[in-house]
């Protein structure tokens, strides 16, 4: 079983998607995999998910920290890494069963080995210990510490930043333009360095023999506002065991192993990894649709989170997906907010929410290519359905765990005020049927359209979990009457021909083209294809997977021949511009018996972030970065599509159709509070038991 990414060479142009691939997290903190002697134009990145700040008037977005990991060998005056020399050999690897990060670089004078973790036991330290060792015998000067130069996509972040240098440790202090104290302490052991204040790194010039080797340990520790910088220190050996077993621990509950198929077994452990760096299980935050990767989509929480994290966190750890929900508890009044300034009543989440709730986007989100000009979109003011996706997380939450005391804590209030924000953004005929007008669905690509499919699904959805969840008698007078209107209110069903969902009124009169055809009219690979001119506006191809979005998350409510019907008109017609796509088309795959296409959707999941195919940038802005929606998703396509993975009132049943290659999948899972072990087979058999400790 491989459970370690390797990358041999060097090469310049990876840099970017390798701080991706090898990116270190672990809730709180993300540290991208770029290497000690790179800055902020490889955009190295210390990553601090849940805090936001905004410079002027530009993109408000998470903060990027200092870098406590700068090292550079200098011998003459003359810079030897990978930014000025030839390695003779270089190797990067990513343990995805201990979250480590490891590096060898061998040059003709020296050899440059480091350890970095970012601590899964005290989630605000990040380890690093770095080797140098002489080829020949020779002098070098070595610099390290802390550097300040950030990566930041709309920063400077820090107003105000003021530094302490104590004998080999440097305290950073900074002041965000929002007011906000961030402090980072960094600690370098093992090398007695000057501070030098005209590099503002510290200094060391040693002589080694051939075969000499002398290494650096660091220690940095994120605090913010008034926490304490100070920690145990009960050495760096322990500190580094203690992380690879508290992430031992977590993964313990979520681990999948393939036999009969090696690299899907591997893309799966990769996606888990990457998906399980992500949660927080002491502060109550959701997670970016980049997740600690960067300040792409300005560190902000979208849909991603609860239709395809927040199953995933129910399986490795209810907690966090309990935290997923209170933060959407805790930023109601952000959503009253946005609705109320739209004049509308009821919760109408952000599109893109960060810290209070309030919506980050905005309508200067995409630009032109070619003339840098503004593309208009409504993402933030018409994509209406994140309100009742996250009602429907509140649903399945509640389903898998049988905890409902989420609802006492906030959920009921929550859900009725998402209803309350449907009926009123609904526009009732003459029968008293609801429909929904000027609207933006998971197909971004169709702005402004009236009775989009999964909107009206998930709307009517919404009524659904509150007849099965919400108790009227609990009520007061108020909700008790909104409750009423809830539950009797009529939803109009999306327009239908032979079968097949119209995605919204009129999309059938489009230009009918599919993606093959509509690919030869793109001009710039850059171009955004949504928007008042993009090339799939006035064309049936669209986004992402939408109405089939519907039916993957809704299995109960649509039969077999709909589901086929819909799969197979919509399927030449997506582009999967998002990665957010191939999963839920996994799902459905499955269910119609299609195998194999099932499999290469999976696998595209799977692989998205080891491959890095998928664009970097949509109208001319850059959107790189880890995809844990996809990360999650190749999780969900697996248990929940092969394996047919149903947890009601803590019964576990499975309905597997594995591939014929797969001989057996082996899974663990949170169930009520205990961690269970699956086994599915190639013949379809399965046992499920609690897991030994
Ligand atoms: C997708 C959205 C998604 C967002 C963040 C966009 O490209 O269309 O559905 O929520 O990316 O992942």
């Amino acid at each position: 079983m491989r459970r370690v990414l390797t990358k041999n060479g060097y090469d310049r142009e990876d840099v970017i998607q390798d701080g991706n691939r090898f990116l270190l997290g672990n809730g709180h903190l993300g540290y991208r995999g770029t290497l000690e002697e790179h800055d902020k134009d490889d955009l190295t990145g210390f990553i601090l998910a849940g805090v936001y700040d905004q410079h002027e008037d530009d993109w408000r977005e998470n903060l990027s920290l200092p870098n406590p990991l700068h090292f550079r060998v200098y011998q003459d005056d003359e810079e030897i890494s990978l930014r000025t020399k030839a390695p003779l050999s270089h190797e990067v690897q990513l343990d995805i069963e201990k979250a480590l990060f490891h590096r060898h670089t061998e040059f003709e004078p020296f050899a440059l080995s480091s350890m970095r973790l970012l601590s899964h036991d005290d989630d605000s330290l990040l380890l690093e210990e770095i080797t140098l060792r002489a080829n020949k015998g020779g002098t070098f000067r070595l610099e390290y510490g802390l550097d300040r130069d950030i990566a930041d996509m709309h920063g400077p972040h820090f107003r105000e930043t003021w530094v302490e240098i104590g004998a080999n440790c440097i305290l950073f202090h900074g002041k965000t333009n929002e007011g906000k104290t961030l402090h980072v302490r960094a600690y370098y052991e093992g090398i007695e360095g000057e501070y030098d204040g005209k590099t503002r790194f510290f200094s060391k010039t040693l002589t080694l023999k051939e075969g000499e080797e002398t290494s650096l340990r660091i220690i940095a520790k994120v605090c913010e506002e008034d926490e304490s910088t100070a920690f145990r220190n009960s050495g760096f050996e322990d500190l580094k065991s203690r992380s690879i077993q508290a992430f031992q621990k977590k993964l313990s509950a979520i681990a999948v192993e393939i036999d009969g198929d090696e690299e899907l077994d591997f893309e799966m452990a990769y996606s888990i990894y990457h998906a399980l760096i992500l949660g927080d299980e002491k502060r109550v935050r959701s997670i970016a649709a980049r997740g600690v990767s960067g300040q792409t989509y300005k560190g902000a929480i979208f849909w991603d989170t609860e239709i395809f994290l927040l199953p995933f966190y129910v399986l490795a750890n209810p907690i966090i997906a309990r935290n997923l929900l209170l933060y959407r508890i805790n930023t109601l009044e952000g959503a009253l907010t946005k609705a109320k300034s739209l004049g509308f009543e009821g919760a109408y989440y952000a599109w893109e929410s960060q810290d209070s709730g309030l919506e980050a986007c905005r309508a200067d989100n995409v630009t032109d290519p070619v003339t840098g000009e503004t593309v208009i979109t409504y993402f933030g003011t018409k994509q209406i359905h994140i309100s009742a996706d996250i009602a429907y997380a509140f649903d399945r939450y509640i389903e898998a765990t049988g905890d409902a005391s989420i609802l006492e804590e906030g959920g009921t209030r929550v859900l009725l005020e998402i209803a309350r924000f449907f009926l009123n953004y609904a526009r009732a005929d003459e029968d008293g049927v609801y429909h929904i007008d000027d609207v933006i669905g998971p197909d971004e690509y169709h702005e402004r359209i009236d009775d989009e499919a999964f909107t009206l699904g998930m709307a009517r959805r919404v009524q659904q979990t509150i007849l099965r969840r919400v108790d009227p008698e609990k009520l007061d007078e108020e909700s008790r009457g909104l409750y009423q209107r809830i539950i009797s209110a009529k939803w109009a069903s999306p327009k239908e021909k032979e079968g097949i969902y119209e995605e919204f009124d009129g999309y059938f009169a489009l230009e009918d083209v599919d993606v093959a055809m509509l690919k030869k009219r793109v001009k710039n690979p850059q171009d955004y294809w949504g928007g008042k001119n993009g090339i799939a506006t006035k064309t049936t191809v669209i986004k992402q997977a939408d109405v089939i979005a519907l039916l993957a998350l809704c299995p109960e409510d649509y039969d077999l021949q709909t589901v086929r019907k819909n799969y197979i008109y919509y399927f030449s017609r997506t582009e999967h511009g998002s990665s957010l796509s191939a999963s839920m088309h996994s799902l459905l795959a499955v269910r119609l018996g299609r195998l194999e296409e099932a499999y290469d959707f999976l696998r595209a999941s799977s692989g998205i972030d080891l491959r890095g195919a998928n664009k970097l940038y949509a109208g001319g802005v850059y959107i790189g970065g880890t995809h844990p929606a996809a990360n999650a998703g190749a999780y969900l396509g697996l248990i929940y599509g092969f394996l047919g993975f149903r947890q009601k009132q803590g019964k576990v049943t499975l309905d597997v159709h594995l591939p014929s290659h797969i001989r057996k999948v082996r899974f663990y899972f949170m169930n009520q509070g205990t961690r269970y072990e699956g086994l599915a087979y190639q013949d379809g058999h399965y046992e499920i038991k609690e897991a030994k400790q």
